[in-house]
């Protein structure tokens, strides 16, 4: 993580979004469609408290199709709107604009009604480093997108994207901590590559990523890697998908930094399949 979040940082943080929310009409809540428990912000909830807000869950492309429609339920069930988005492709990123004026319209329609003028609803995006809040807010910009100039009591610098509809984007995202004081929580960043690979030895968080993956998606795996029958430790797992990727330094000695390092790669770029990591369990 580029960012160092020590106790100080993180209460000016905090202090930053309560300012900005001020400003915004709704808020979109990025996570990570394979990670939404450890992606999000422990203090999120807290900070928005009851600002509309649309959760975005991003990379969909890399996550199980079945298991974000099972997380959009259980939002579903919460009185939370969810909506999947593959930033990259652009998909789900319609769905976007149109729930987050859904969710201000009532808010808007009161206004009119008051004979208050029609204004832009304005949004913006929040989330822990690494969600895809500058790519999401590039997509959502588009190459034509005008900048609407400077705001009062937005941060200098911070300007309005105008988008389609009739609504505004913050071009600044709210960067917030994930919850890394949870050791299942930092494995599941270290895996998707949301944190730096420090937090354990690379060889070791190959060994654990396979070892869950042997539970949950064995059947990936084994075509991914062609894993012979009757194995079951993670260091078998990941011998045998060593010498049958030639990752072998000499004498048939396993290079082992070389075999973490492509399982991690390869997992990360969704080649080893959509895998989701996190699947909701309650309130579906
Ligand atoms: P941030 O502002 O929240 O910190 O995230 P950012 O937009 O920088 O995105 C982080 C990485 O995630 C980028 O990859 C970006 O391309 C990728 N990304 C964003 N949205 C999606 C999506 O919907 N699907 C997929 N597959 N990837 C997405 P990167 O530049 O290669 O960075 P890195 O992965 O090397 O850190």
């Amino acid at each position: 993580m580029n960012i160092n979040w020590y106790p100080g940082h993180m209460k000016k943080t905090k202090e930053l979004l309560q300012q900005q929310l001020k400003l915004v009409d709704v808020v979109y809540e990025l996570m990570d469609a394979r990670i939404p428990i450890s992606s999000k912000n422990p203090v999120i909830d807290e900070i928005i408290a009851n600002k509309p807000k649309v959760i975005i869950l991003n990379k969909a492309d890399l996550a199980d199709d079945k298991i974000t429609k099972l997380w959009i339920e259980h939002y579903k069930s919460e009185g939370i709107k969810a909506i999947s988005v593959d930033t990259l492709s652009g998909k789900g990123l319609r769905e976007v604009v149109v729930e987050g004026e859904k969710a201000v319209k009532e808010k808007m329609d009161k206004l009119v009604e008051k004979g208050r003028k029609v204004r832009a609803i304005r949004v913006m995006t929040v989330g822990i480093p690494n969600v895809g809040k500058s790519t999401i807010i590039n997509r959502l910009a588009g190459k034509k997108s005008a900048k609407t100039g400077d705001r009062p009591g937005v941060t200098k610098g911070k300007q309005w994207i105008r988008l389609k509809g009739n609504m505004e984007l913050l071009d600044t995202p709210g960067i917030l901590w994930p919850k890394f004081e949870d050791q299942n929580v930092a494995r599941n960043l270290a895996f998707t590559g949301a944190i730096r690979d420090e937090i354990m030895d690379i060889e070791t968080l190959a060994l654990r990523l396979l070892e869950k993956l042997w539970i949950t998606d064995k059947d990936k795996l084994i075509s991914r890697y062609n894993i012979e029958e009757g194995l079951s430790s993670g260091l078998e797992i990941m011998d045998n998908i060593a010498k049958n990727r030639g990752c072998i330094i000499s004498k048939g000695e396993i290079d082992y930094t070389r075999v973490a390092n492509m399982i991690l790669d390869e997992f990360r770029g969704g080649k080893i399949g959509r895998i989701s990591l996190e699947r909701p369990t309650t309130s579906i």
